[in-house]
């Protein structure tokens, strides 16, 4: 077997896994908290992580600002924050926004000098140390150095990435911060999580390890989602099986990086308010349609690996996405521009064209 494989995030899973590895959070003496408004606290992750942090004598600040699709103004004030408050370490409690926000903020908070977008491109002294806590089983954030962070005024998501000072120092995976999570919350996060899989399995940056961890996730994840129903209420142990195959797909994707329904799926979310997850699943067919032009064999792979019918999973995913919306020719030329400014709709064995992207929206959303 071939591969190579960077994952430098230490990562703890199981029950009261942050209560079990306690030391783990003496990275500094004063932490940032980074969250959203409500779901740290309410699903018990945030009170944790605090009595840990009380018991080692690390002060820390609150910043609850995060919310979905995270602006880069928002994580630069979290930077500002962070600095005022004399931080010197970073939790992100939440899901995939509070998570990316947290990489973001623990590089403002030692580069207050840049501007908010000169984050990408300027260079930067080493950010504060990251520790990850997910209360959603969807991004794999955690184990990830991708900020995926909204640029302010321009409805456009630009990553954020710093291949050695974005990675978190710790992760740690308790499935019983997402056991509050609705069903249908709980489906878009899979949807999600099962994108990233499959993306990076077909990505031509995969390898023989990326595809064992995608196709163990794709494989869970397909299921879950291929059997979901409505208020249909999950055990311990599926929330669990969820979350740790939403990290290897993290891992998957760590390596690959996502293709295009990643791309043609940011303009729905940014601008018709569609899930995340169920913004990029509702490309699956046309994804999977072309993909297998260019490269059947590794098509026949992927659905080996999931252990489905190549059609039956493109109407599974598509269907469960549950996108219905309506686009003009317009607001079709609009996202085109946008999705040919990322690089990442190039990454699968079929590479999309222009008119090609128009002709996928056209497919979907012309009435
Ligand atoms: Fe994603």
């Amino acid at each position: 077997m071939n591969f190579s494989m960077y994952m430098p995030v230490d990562i703890r899973s199981g029950e009261d896994c942050v209560k079990k590895n306690a030391s783990c959070f003496a990275l500094g003496k004063h932490a940032l908290l980074v969250t959203g408004r409500h779901a740290a606290k309410a699903c018990g992750a945030q009170d944790e992580v605090t009595a840990v942090l009380d018991s080692l004598g690390i002060a820390y600040t609150v910043y609850d600002k995060i919310g979905e699709n995270p602006l880069a103004s928002v994580c630069y004030a979290g930077g500002q924050a962070a600095h005022d408050a004399g931080a010197d370490m970073v939790i992100g409690i939440g899901g995939g926004s509070a998570m990316d926000a947290a990489k973001a903020i623990a590089a403002y908070a030692a580069n207050l000098a840049l501007a908010p977008e000169e984050i990408y491109t300027a260079e930067r002294k080493p950010s504060l140390p990251i520790i990850l806590i997910p209360t959603t089983a969807g991004t794999g954030s955690e184990v990830n150095p991708y900020a995926v962070l909204t640029l302010d005024g321009q409805d456009k998501k630009k990553t954020f990435t710093d291949k050695t000072q974005s990675y978190a120092k710790y992760a740690f995976l308790d499935a019983k911060y997402t056991m509050s999570l609705s069903e249908k919350y709980t489906l878009s996060c899979a949807l999600d999580a099962f994108a990233h899989c499959a993306e990076s399995y077909l990505s031509p940056k995969a390898d023989e390890a990326s595809r064992i961890f995608a196709g163990y996730g794709a494989r869970v994840l397909y299921a879950y989602i291929r059997d979901s129903v409505p208020g249909q209420v999950l055990t311990r142990e599926t929330r669990e099986t969820l979350l740790y195959a939403s990290c290897a797909a993290g891992i998957a994707i760590n390596k690959t990086g996502t293709g295009f329904p990643h791309p043609l799926g940011y303009n729905l979310t940014l601008t018709r308010g569609i899930p995340h997850g169920s913004a990029c699943a509702v490309f699956y067919g046309e994804y999977l349609s072309y993909n297998e032009k260019a490269a059947p064999a590794l098509c026949r792979a992927l659905y080996d690996a999931i252990g489905a019918d190549g059609e039956e999973i493109k109407a599974v995913i598509k269907e469960k996405s549950g996108v219905d919306v309506t686009l003009d020719e317009e607001t079709i030329a609009r996202y085109v521009e946008k999705v040919k400014s990322a690089g990442n709709y190039k990454n699968s064995p079929y590479v999309i064209n222009e008119q090609e992207m128009a002709d996928i929206y056209r497919r979907l959303f012309l009435k």
